[in-house]
Parts: structure tokens; C-alpha cells; sequence
């Protein structure tokens, strides 16, 4: 066994070199792993005692590509470029032996070794697109050449990993190994190929697939028009279809070289800076500070819920999916009976469309149960409340839990705005009370704002969050303020929105704006979709509002086929001419005057007060880190995640620019824009949200 520096081995297995590579976590090609490579191949092209060479790594995964700590950082090491050159170019065998994952540049590697091998559980995929780049080290010029352009695309485009039977299938793997002895089969592998005397295999020279395609040219415009909405506001899907289009019309060195040129752009545009701060973030947002590693978990096994309404039955079906029992306690039988009903039907919709089997309906049935009797909750290891949105209803409920549930037991509230603290008061163990804030629809969306109260305990915290990860959510831990961190910055978009109709902008203007942006909608289209009456009473209604003005005149949203704006039988939107009547004399009961307002205009109006308010949610520690918040907008209010977050956008655009807007409007508009001190403080000395260390 010799070292070939810190984190690469070469030994001998009779007349097979095997390169072994140890860097943990996954293995990332930093200088030390490309620099390893290199000196072990040089090293076994030398010794004329080896006929073949092997590449494996240790730990739980082969190279999962790039290093992407390295990126921006000055060039240090032997290049990925060389350390593929050596590879491919040797004159003995080379065969990559795969375990775990071989992602991005990993699998760019293995793609220029000879054969590749690879045991069952192993998955291999180029999923440089979800961090806003294309498949840089020749994936996009040799991938096609293997799966055939059209699986190519939709490989590269969707980020997707395959697993090792399908990728030995479409050949981009020659052999599988069994689970647990991928070394040795490696050998006896290269073995073989020494005694067929096997001529060496070069992706690069294998050009049928590729050449096939050229008779179809619409194959790219035909893919780009399928995948238009998926792919809106992105930059690298379209760059990678542009590689593919090079790697079937131009011969492969130019084709690597077109590859290299459209890399490089995606890596110094804006993109690619916000999804690798997002890659990173999105990690981040699972680490607690302070809370010690060793943080002692609670077993959760059986989940009570409170309530079978929207949130209630949604907020079930998670725990269902991951195979904990739940039961579900209402006050009416009706009510308890729609909200069993839903659940069902909401995985007979999921079966319709192929993603589950029946079989698989009936089991998650099976672990529900539900009744009117609190006492059925005295053994459950979690509740979680869904009731209406009352402090006195709530207070009451928690007070009963307390009485009713055993000692240890988590006792969460689905609160979207009330005071954690006052609920978990009417407990005598305030240290077991949590907010678990789930979105709508609870078995849809991802995010899960976990609220820590001033007495929640640290094994609470831990438990809630690791119980997050089980059901498939990405939590955030938020403190204890009205509107927590997402629905508390939603909340300044909208004043804004609403007030910007007031001064002259109509509705889809200000939705257009913002859609382009890159938000999935407007607030003013997603109000219809939610319906403008929630909440609306008509007794009550007294046209003291434009929403309530809209719902005296049955225009409710989508449901009443219009709201702010007309649809048609389709649901197709169009701006309302009867809308823009009715907010003009609105407005001006109100005593507003209106005027032009430009695009730059809503866009800073909507967006700059939500970064502002970040910034207070900072100065008051209701967030943990900056990027905590930009977790919660991407996952929880569609934020394009090719922005990064509001924080890393206002990072972006620049604090003191921020800043400056911000100033104009408090003194134009109002107090409503006062800059937090925050703002102040990091504009006025050059930082960022980025540079702030995380909050206790
Ligand atoms: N570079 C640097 N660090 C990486 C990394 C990478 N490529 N991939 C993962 N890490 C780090 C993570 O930040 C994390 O660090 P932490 O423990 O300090 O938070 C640690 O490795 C473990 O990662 P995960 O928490 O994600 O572990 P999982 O086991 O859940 O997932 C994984 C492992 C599937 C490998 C996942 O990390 C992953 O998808 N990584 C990214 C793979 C990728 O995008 N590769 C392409 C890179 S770009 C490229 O190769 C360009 C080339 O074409 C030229
Ligand atoms: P909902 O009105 O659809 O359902 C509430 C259910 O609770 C009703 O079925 C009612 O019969 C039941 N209920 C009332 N008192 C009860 C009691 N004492 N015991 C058992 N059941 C009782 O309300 P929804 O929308 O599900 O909201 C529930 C909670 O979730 C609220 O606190 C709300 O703020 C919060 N929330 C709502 C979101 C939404 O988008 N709807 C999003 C996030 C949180």
C-alpha cells in the first residue's frame, strides 16, 4: 500500500493497480483528490508489473463530483481536465468501481475510464443543473454518446439520478457487482479484460447515438416546448440542450469545447451563485446552534391530531406516508367523517394518476383511526393541534392535553399566527409545547416552520426537527413573533400589493411583474385561487374594504368564475375591465390619486420591505441565520429559487441599495419603510446578511 498524498491510496492486487480514494464526506473532487489521481496513475502507468488499473473509493459514496466549496476560489491542483486526459488516455485498462453515488463530475470521471462497474444500490446521475451549471468535465458530450440524446436531455435537465440496473441497461454501466464486494469484482473485472486482451473503450469514439439524432433535428425544439414551464426563468436546462444539439452536430473535441465556454458563463452568472448558496443553505438550516449533538431524541411511534379540517387531514397524511399511526380527534362526527373521507380520496387522486397502488392506499388507511373522545390521546407520543384558529379555543384544548396526555408526550400547535407562548401558559409543562406550522396543503408543501417557544425544551427541538426529515418536510426553526418568519414577510408583500392597486397599478400589472420575477403567481391571482371570501362574512360585509367591495359583488376568486379578475369555463385568467371601474372609484372614495407607476416601481415596493422585515426577524433572533429565511420563502411561497431568498437577493443587489430605496419610500410613503437598524448597520459598513454569524 503506498500513500499518494492525505486522502489517496495505490496498492497492488496481483497485476491490478487499485486507486483508492478516501476524502469524506462524498468524496468531492477537491485539488487533493484530482492531484491524488493524477501521482496514482502516473505512478501505475509506470510500473510495468501492472497490467490495469482500478479507481474506488472508501466511505459511503464514489466521487459525488466537483468540489463546490472550491468554486471561485483561484485554481489550485492538477486540473479535472488533466486528471480525465491521464484517465482516458491511458494504455492500460482503467475501470471506475462504484458505490453510493457517482454525481456530477464524479460520474464525468468514471465516463472517460474504460468500463465502470457498479454495485445494485449504487446511483449515478449529472445533476449540475440544480446548482445552476451544465455538466462541465464532458458529461454533456459523452452521456448522449451512451443513453442516446433524448434520455440525455431528460437526464441532465431533470438533475435525476439513475439507479445501477438502469444504468446497466442503457450501458452506462458494464457490470453490476454484488452489494458489499465491489473490489474484487472490480479486479477479477479487469482481470478478464487483460486476458480477452480487450481493446480499449472510449465513450469519445463511440459516435452512433449521437450521429442517429442528426436526422431528427427537431428532437431539441420538440423537448424545449415540452418542458417550457418546468424550465421558466431558468438558464442552465437551455445551455445544456445547446451542449447536447454541439455534442450531435460538431465533432467531440469541439463539442467539449462549446461545453466548456457555456460552463464557465453559468458559473460566473448570478444563477449559479444563488442555487450554490442554496445548496448550501437548505443543509444548513437542519443545524440548531447550541443544541448539543447528542441531544437525546423522544421515540415518536403514534401521532394524535386535533382537529380534521384542511390542516387536520393534510397534516395526517404525512405521518401516514412514513408509516406512524395516527388517530384524529374532532368534536363533530360529520366533521371527523369528511375530514377520513378526504384522506382517502386524496390518495385515490394520487393512485388515479399512477404514483401509488391501491395496495398501498389501503395500508395507510389502516394505521388511521379517528373518534370524538380526547381521552384517546393519553398515549400518543405527539399531538398536534389543527383547530380554528382561536387563542381561547386553543388555550382550552392545551389545557385538557395537559391533563389527558402522558408525561414526555410533544404537544405541538399548527398555529399560523398566535402567541406559542400563551398557548403552551395554559399547560403545566410549557417545555414540552412546540409550534409544528404546516403549509397548505399540509401533504403537499415542504416546509415546516418549527416554532420554539421560551420554554421549549432541547430534546423537543431535536426530536421535531429529525421528525421533519422522517416525513419528508424541510423544517425551519423560527421564534415565537405574529406570523412567525414566512406568513410575517408575506404579510409586507401584500400591503404593499394592496396599496400599490390603490396608487395606480392594477392587479395584473403587479402580478405580471412579480410572475416574471419568477413567483409560480401574483398575490392578486393567488388570492382568487383561495378564494376572496375567506374569512368574509356577508351579513357582516360593509364595503370597507376593495375584497369586500369584490364579494358583494360575487366576485369571490376562481370558484365564482371571478374575482380580480373574469375566467373563463377553463379557468383561463383575464383582466377585468368591471375590476379596474371598481378599484378606480374605490381608490378614490378612499381618497387616493393615482398615477403611473413603473415596473421598477412594484417590484422594489413588493420585494425590498419583505428584506427589510428579514432583517427585524434578525435583529429579534426569530431566525437562526439569513439563509434560514430564504429556506422558508423557496420551500413555503415559491420564492425562484434561482434568486437564492430574499436575503441572498437583497445581498445581491447590494444592502445599501436596499437601503437607499428604502429611505425614499419611508419619506415618500410613510413610516411603513422605516429601515430596520440591521439594514442600516450592514449597509453603512459594507456587509451582508451572509457575513452575520447564526444567532444562539
Ligand atoms: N462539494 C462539496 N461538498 C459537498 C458536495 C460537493 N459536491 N456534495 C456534498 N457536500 C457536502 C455537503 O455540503 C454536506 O456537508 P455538511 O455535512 O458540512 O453539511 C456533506 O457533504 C454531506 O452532504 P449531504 O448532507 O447532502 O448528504 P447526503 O448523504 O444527504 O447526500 C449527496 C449526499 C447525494 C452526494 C448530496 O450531497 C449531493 O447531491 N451532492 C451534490 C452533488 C452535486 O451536485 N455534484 C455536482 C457538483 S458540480 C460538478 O460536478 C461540476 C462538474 O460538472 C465539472
Ligand atoms: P378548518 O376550519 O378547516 O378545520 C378546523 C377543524 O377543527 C374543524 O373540522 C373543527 O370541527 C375542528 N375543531 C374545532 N374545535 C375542535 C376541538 N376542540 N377538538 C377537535 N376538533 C376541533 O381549519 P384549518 O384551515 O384546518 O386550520 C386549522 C389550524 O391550522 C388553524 O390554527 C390555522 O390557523 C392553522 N393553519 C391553517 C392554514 C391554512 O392554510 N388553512 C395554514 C397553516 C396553519
Amino acid at each position: 500500500m503506498t500513500a499518494i498524498n492525505s486522502v489517496t491510496q495505490l496498492h497492488r492486487i496481483d497485476r491490478v493497480a487499485v486507486i483508492s480514494i478516501h476524502f469524506p464526506p462524498v468524496n468531492a473532487l477537491s485539488a487533493a483528490v484530482r492531484d491524488g489521481i493524477h501521482g496514482a496513475m502516473q505512478a501505475a502507468l509506470q510500473d510495468a508489473a501492472i497490467e490495469a488499473v482500478v479507481l474506488i473509493c472508501e466511505g459511503s459514496t464514489f466521487i459525488a463530483g466537483a468540489d463546490i466549496t472550491e468554486f471561485g476560489k483561484p485554481p489550485a491542483g492538477v486540473s479535472l481536465a488533466e486528471v480525465q486526459r491521464i484517465l482516458e488516455e491511458a494504455t492500460k485498462p482503467v475501470i471506475a468501481a462504484i458505490h453510493g453515488t457517482a454525481l456530477g463530475g464524479g460520474l464525468e470521471v468514471a465516463l472517460v475510464c474504460h468500463w465502470r462497474i457498479a454495485v445494485p444500490s449504487a446511483r449515478l446521475g449529472l445533476p449540475e443543473v440544480n446548482i445552476g451549471l451544465l455538466p462541465g468535465a464532458g458529461g454533456t458530450q459523452r452521456l448522449p454518446r451512451i443513453v442516446g440524446v433524448e434520455k440525455a436531455l431528460e437526464n441532465m435537465t431533470s438533475g435525476s439520478h439513475v439507479r445501477a440496473g438502469e444504468a446497466l441497461e442503457s450501458g452506462l454501466i458494464d457490470e453490476l457487482a454484488p452489494e458489499g464486494e465491489l473490489q474484487a469484482a472490480a479486479v477479477t473485472f479487469a482481470q478478464r479484460i487483460v486476458a480477452e486482451k480487450r481493446p480499449l473503450r472510449k465513450i469519445r469514439d463511440q459516435n452512433e447515438k449521437v450521429l442517429a439524432a442528426r436526422d431528427q433535428p427537431d428532437i431539441f425544439d420538440k423537448f424545449r416546448q415540452a418542458n417550457a414551464r418546468k424550465f421558466r426563468g431558468l438558464e442552465a436546462p437551455e445551455r445544456i440542450i445547446q451542449c447536447v444539439e454541439a455534442a450531435v452536430n460538431l465533432p467531440i473535441e469541439q463539442g467539449l469545447k462549446r461545453e466548456r465556454q457555456l460552463f464557465v458563463e453559468l458559473m460566473q452568472g448570478q444563477q449559479s451563485a444563488a442555487l450554490r448558496y442554496y445548496f448550501f443553505a437548505s443543509r444548513q438550516a437542519w443545524q440548531v446552534p447550541g443544541l448539543a449533538k447528542d441531544t437525546p431524541l423522544l421515540p415518536v411511534e403514534t401521532v394524535g391530531i386535533l382537529g380534521a379540517g384542511t390542516m387536520g387531514a393534510g397534516i395526517a397524511m404525512n405521518f401516514l406516508n412514513a408509516g406512524i399511526p395516527v388517530h384524529i380527534v374532532e368534536t363533530r362526527q360529520e366533521a371527523l367523517d369528511r375530514g377520513l373521507a378526504t384522506i382517502r380520496s386524496n390518495y385515490e387522486n394520487t393512485a388515479r394518476k399512477g404514483r401509488l397502488q391501491l395496495a398501498d392506499i389501503e395500508q395507510r388507511m389502516a394505521r388511521l383511526t379517528g373518534s370524538l373522545d380526547l381521552q384517546q390521546l393519553a398515549d400518543v407520543d405527539l399531538v398536534i393541534e389543527a383547530v380554528f384558529e382561536n387563542m381561547d379555543v386553543k388555550k382550552d384544548i392545551f389545557r385538557r392535553l395537559d391533563q389527558t396526555c402522558k408525561a414526555g408526550a410533544i404537544l405541538a400547535s399548527n398555529t399560523s399566527a398566535l402567541d406559542l407562548n400563551e398557548i403552551a401558559s395554559a399547560t403545566s409543562r410549557p417545555e414540552s409545547v412546540i409550534g409544528l406550522h404546516f403549509f397548505s396543503p399540509a401533504n403537499v408543501m415542504k416546509l415546516l416552520e418549527v416554532v420554539r417557544g421560551t420554554h421549549t425544551s432541547d430534546n423537543i427541538i431535536a426530536t421535531s426537527m429529525q421528525l421533519a426529515k422522517k416525513i419528508g418536510k424541510v423544517a425551519v426553526l423560527v421564534g415565537v413573533c405574529p406570523g412567525f418568519v414566512g406568513n410575517r414577510i408575506l404579510a409586507q408583500r401584500q400591503r404593499e400589493a394592496n396599496a400599490l392597486i390603490m396608487e395606480g397599478a392594477m392587479p395584473w400589472a403587479v402580478d405580471r411583474v412579480l410572475y416574471q420575477f419568477g413567483f409560480p403567481m401574483g398575490p392578486f391571482a393567488m388570492s382568487d385561487l383561495a378564494g376572496l371570501d375567506l374569512g368574509w362574512n356577508k351579513e357582516r360585509s360593509s364595503s370597507s374594504t376593495l375584497r369586500e367591495v369584490l364579494c358583494e359583488m360575487d366576485r369571490r376568486g376562481q370558484k365564482s368564475g371571478a374575482g380580480f379578475y373574469d375566467y373563463d369555463e377553463k379557468r383561463t385568467a383575464a383582466p377585468s375591465r368591471l375590476v379596474e371601474q371598481t378599484i378606480a372609484d374605490f381608490a378614490k372614495k378612499k381618497g387616493f390619486s393615482t398615477r403611473e407607476v413603473s415596473d421598477e416601481e412594484i417590484l422594489e415596493r413588493c420585494i425590498y420591505p419583505m428584506i427589510n422585515e428579514g432583517a427585524k426577524i434578525l435583529e429579534e433572533g426569530m431566525a437562526l441565520r439569513a439563509c434560514d429565511i430564504d429556506v422558508v420563502w423557496v420551500n413555503g411561497y415559491g420564492w425562484p429559487i434561482y434568486r437564492g431568498g430574499p436575503m441572498f437577493y437583497g445581498d445581491q443587489i447590494g444592502l445599501d441599495k436596499v437601503l437607499a430605496r428604502m429611505q425614499q419610500f419611508e419619506q415618500q410613503l410613510g413610516p411603513q419603510f422605516k429601515p430596520a437598524k440591521l439594514l442600516v448597520e450592514l449597509a453603512s459598513s459594507g456587509r451582508k446578511f451572509s457575513d452575520l454569524a447564526p444567532a444562539k
